[in-house]
């Protein structure tokens, strides 16, 4: 799965079921996944799942966080609906985390499926967190919730373009899928850690999302070509 064949997802970050699959019928050959969030699991659910699996691996976005069990029975629910990545929060801690690592290992064994686990949201400033969290420097907040996923056994951890290469320089076997991404110059909405493609490639991203800069683009089909052509000049150069 780390060689998809393009090393990014696209967000599908609209309500409509054929909007969204005419968009990824005609964004398909240049982009390495679909990524879904509860607005469309909520609408279109598995058979949506199907439908875009037919293009490229789904990668559904929900970000469970809860108790373990039903963490994994959520976790199973998703690999069950045809999808190839699931996302849970890293902050569940410890045991959540060690009983998907072993989730994880048995569903791959019937076709490639990896957890990756939210770190702090790219929308996060350090001014912005809940006050619960608000002492510690994002950065170091990150770091330590990367060393619990990778103790606990999982690999894929998501995080922004900020913590990406100390992430890459501790834990070389980690798959670090990172959003916030935006093309110099392009309004970044609500996210603060933004970064561009090649440049979060360059500090070791496995794989990008991007939503907006595609999505609402005036030609979606035109931006995710460019977006393509950039991940793959990085990969060439590496
Ligand atoms: O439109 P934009 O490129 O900002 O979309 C980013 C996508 O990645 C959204 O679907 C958002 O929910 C998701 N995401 C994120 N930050 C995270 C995890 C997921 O922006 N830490």
């Amino acid at each position: 799965m780390s060689s998809m064949n393009s090393p990014w997802f696209l967000a599908l970050d609209i309500d409509d079921q054929e909007l969204a699959i005419d968009l990824a019928s005609r964004t398909a050959p240049f982009v390495g996944g679909f990524k879904v969030g509860p607005r469309l699991c909520m609408r279109f659910g598995p058979s949506l799942i199907a439908k875009l699996a037919a293009h490229r691996p789904v990668f559904v976005d929900n970000k469970y966080f809860d108790i373990p069990s039903t963490m994994e029975a959520a976790v199973r629910a998703t690999f069950e609906a045809g999808a190839s990545f699931v996302t849970v929060h890293a902050q569940a801690g410890s045991e959540a985390l060690h009983r998907l690592a072993n989730l994880e290992r048995d569903l791959s064994h019937q076709r490639p499926f990896r957890i990756l686990a939210v770190t702090i949201l790219t929308s996060f400033s350090q001014s912005g967190l809940p006050v619960v969290s608000s002492a510690m420097p994002i950065k170091d907040q990150v770091m330590k919730l990367a060393d619990l996923v990778m103790t606990s056994g999982l690999r894929g951890i998501v995080c922004s373009s900020e913590e990406v290469y100390p992430i890459r320089q501790l834990y070389p076997e980690s798959y670090l899928v990172v959003p916030g991404i935006r093309l110099p110059g392009q309004g970044r909405g609500d996210q603060t850690r933004v970064a561009d493609p090649a440049t979060a490639l360059h500090g070791g991203a496995s794989a990008l999302v991007v939503g907006r800069p595609v999505v609402e683009a005036s030609d979606p089909i035109v931006a995710a070509r460019q977006i393509d052509e950039i991940c793959k000049a990085v990969t060439r150069s590496k």
